[in-house]
């Protein structure tokens, strides 16, 4: 029996896929909303059974359907975020300040809880445009809707992620890894099922009005993420601090790729430590601590990435 109905913006990404699965075990129905259902729709389709989840596809500039979308749910879920822009329309301040400041005016008027997913530490990246649109967009959702609750994560991490996938390919790769800041920058990385969980938490124990802190159980430097991801998928690797200046060029030379691997606004960002602020309240604080840690997490997934494994370069030397 469906006891909930939840619009998912961003549904197709890491934690939204962990979210619709979380959400549907517990009888809620998921409206997951897409650009493109044609290329994100075999991604959806198969994280829920027939009859919780449905499939929109939906602009996020078309208001009208945005509004019949919010006016049939109980909740609604902001999940969309980029890590660089694109063009004209794919902006920081599109995607992160415009888009919550328009779903919280529309909850507040249908009168839906909301949720919408910001980023862990930024009132210090005052430098990184990435950071002060997502602010922008918390601070908006605070103006127009009260009852809302955000939810800041530190680096997510799973085996549908950006983040350990992508440096475990680069590592098995390259016998050097740069390291910016030495690699003293601090993480709290939590595991995408420990964030959908937190989801899971806000929505069934009807938390409202709150800004949480999403965190691991551990924090790791820059420098200890790396380390692991090489015992990982058991490569040697000789970790090099990169100078400010030669980081500079290279993410401004990577900055020309269509999918770049490090843009000058990440560098900025990555400057700053994502962990918990002094008077933050968490998800630990709220009853929902994270479980996951991640060396032993990305132990059942990094097999992909060593040697022999389908990812990895060698793959075919045993055949
Ligand atoms: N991953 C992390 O480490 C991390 C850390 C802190 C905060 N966060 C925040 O958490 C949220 C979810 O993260 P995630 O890792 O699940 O993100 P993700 O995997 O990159 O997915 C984001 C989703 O947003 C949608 N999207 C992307 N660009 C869009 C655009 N221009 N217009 C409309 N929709 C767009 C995409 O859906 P369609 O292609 O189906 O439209 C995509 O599946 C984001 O706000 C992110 O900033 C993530």
């Amino acid at each position: 029996m469906i006891t909930k109905k939840v619009l998912i913006f961003g549904a197709s990404g890491q934690i939204g896929r962990y979210c619709i699965r979380r959400l549907v075990r517990n009888n809620y129905k998921v409206i997951a909303v897409t650009r493109n259902i044609h290329q994100k729709g075999y991604i959806l389709k198969t994280q829920a059974p027939i009859g919780y989840l449905d499939i929109e596809q939906t602009s996020i500039l078309d208001e009208e359907r945005i509004n019949q979308l919010i006016s049939n749910v109980d909740v609604c879920i902001n999940l969309i975020g980029i890590l660089f822009e694109k063009g004209k329309t794919d902006t920081f301040y599109k995607i992160h300040t415009e888009f919550p400041d328009r779903i919280s005016k529309i909850c507040k008027q249908k009168n839906v809880d909301l949720i919408h997913v910001s980023a862990l530490a930024l009132d210090n990246a005052k430098d990184s445009k990435y950071a002060k649109s997502k602010i922008n967009g918390e601070i908006k959702v605070r103006e127009n809707f009260d009852r809302a609750t955000i939810i800041k994560p530190s680096i997510i991490f799973s085996v549908d992620d950006k983040l350990s996938t992508r440096f475990m390919s680069l590592l098995s790769l390259f016998p050097i890894f740069p390291l910016y800041y030495n690699g003293a920058t601090k993480f709290t990385p939590i595991h995408a099922a420990d964030v959908a969980e937190l989801i899971f938490n806000v929505i069934s124990k009807e938390i409202i009005s709150k800004d949480i802190e999403a965190i691991g159980p551990e924090i790791l430097t820059f420098k200890e993420i790396i380390q692991i991801l090489s015992k990982c998928i058991k490569k040697k690797r000789l970790l090099i601090p990169m100078p400010l200046f030669l980081a500079k060029i290279s993410s401004i030379f990577f900055q020309l790729f269509p999918n770049p691997l490090l843009t000058l606004d990440q560098l900025r960002l990555l400057k700053y430590d994502s962990i918990q602020s002094e008077n933050g309240i968490t998800n630990f604080d709220i009853g929902c601590p994270s479980k996951l840690y991640f060396e032993e997490s990305v132990l059942k997934y990094s097999f992909n990435y060593a040697e022999g494994g389908q990812f990895s370069i060698k793959k075919n030397e045993k055949e």
